[in-house]
Order: structure tokens, then sequence, then C-alpha cells
């Protein structure tokens, strides 16, 4: 994801390929936690640079293998609501996946008129290496849930921010 020859050869590999759905889901947060001014610089622009300038760079070097009407679809997090963000916490993490949204929106405008889906995704809280013990869904009651939102947003061009059980997430 970080490494954009690694996303070039990707390309290339799928040269002969066209797909339907391209999604990307890797994301990483910051360890150990604390403010965003308590964070070390390696490990901000780690986070950053993983959350929200990675998946437009792999957007951005994969779109052409996608239908036109295909759809683009990104995890993003309820934590990357700007409106949402009453209790603060995870401050580099929210910091990079509100990025995420606003680079995506970004893409939606240069791509205004055109007939794909795009896809901004909170898949709620999840048991993962991530979303640690104290979770409140299991992987299984997650997931096939994106599945299923994503499908069900084919063909409705535009940019949607969505939970995992197709609800708007306010920006
Ligand atoms: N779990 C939650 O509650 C939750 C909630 C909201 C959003 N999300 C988002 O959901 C996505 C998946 O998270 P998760 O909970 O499954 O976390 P996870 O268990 O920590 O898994 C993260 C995944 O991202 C991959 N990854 C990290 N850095 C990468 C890189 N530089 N290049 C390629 N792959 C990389 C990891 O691959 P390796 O295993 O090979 O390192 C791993 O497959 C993330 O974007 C996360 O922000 C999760």
């Amino acid at each position: 994801m970080t490494v954009p020859e690694q996303i070039d050869a990707l390309r290339g590999r799928l040269a002969d390929r066209t797909f339907d759905v391209l999604f990307v889901s890797a994301g990483v947060t910051n360890r150990p936690e604390g403010t965003v001014a308590q964070t070390s610089t390696e490990e901000f622009v780690r986070v950053m640079v993983t959350n929200a300038l990675s998946p437009l760079r792999v957007i951005e070097t994969l779109q052409d293998l996608l239908t036109p009407t295909g759809t683009i679809g990104v995890m993003s997090s309820g934590q990357g609501s700007v409106t949402n963000n009453e209790r603060g916490g995870h401050e580099v993490y929210r910091g990079s996946k509100a990025a995420l949204n606003t680079f995506m929106r970004s893409y939606a405008a240069r791509h205004e008129g055109e007939d794909r889906t795009l896809v901004l995704m909170a898949p709620g809280w999840v048991k993962t290496e991530m979303g640690g013990e104290d979770a409140r869904l299991e992987v299984g009651e997650s997931i096939p849930h994106v599945v299923t939102t994503i499908d069900d947003l084919g063909g409705r061009p535009g940019l949607h921010y969505v939970d995992y059980l197709g609800r708007t997430v306010p920006w």
C-alpha cells in the first residue's frame, strides 16, 4: 500500500483483468495512543501515509481496471466523521480517516458526472487486531453487511459515506 512501485507492479499483474468492485481495506492505527501533539512525527506520518495518502494512490493506479459503472470503496471509519467527534480520543487515527474522507470528496468532485459508485465505509467497531477484544461486533457480524451494502449501492453513482448497515454517516 505504501510503496508506489508495488502498486504499479500490481497494476501490471492485473493488466488483463476487469473488475466490478475495487475495495481498499488496509489501515493502521498509532501505538502508543496519545493526543496528536504527543504523537511522534514518525508515527503521525506512518498513519497518515497508510490511511489517507495510500488508498488514493491505489485507487488512482487501479481505477482503469474497473468497468465504467463499477464501484470504488474504501474502508473509512465512523471516527472519520468530523460532526460525530464530540468525545475526542484516537486523535491521529480520526484525523487520518477524516483526511481520507476529504480526499475521496475531492476525487468524487473531479469525477462528477461519471457512472461509478464511490463508497466510504464505516464497518462498525469490529473485533480484529485493531478493534480489540472489547469491540461490539464479530467480523461475521460486520463484513457480510459491508458486502451487501456495497452491492446495494451499485448503480447509484457518486460518493456515499455509509456504515455497514447502509446508514448514512454525517460528514
Ligand atoms: N476494527 C475496527 O473496529 C475498525 C473500525 C473502523 C474502521 N476499521 C478499518 O478497517 C480496516 C481494516 O482494519 P482491521 O480492523 O481489520 O485491522 P487489522 O486487523 O489491524 O488489519 C489491518 C490490515 O491492513 C493491512 N495493512 C496495514 N498496513 C498495510 C500496508 N502498508 N500495506 C498493505 N496492507 C497493510 C494489514 O496487513 P498485514 O496483516 O499484512 O499487516 C491487515 O490486513 C482499516 O482500514 C481500519 O482502519 C476498522
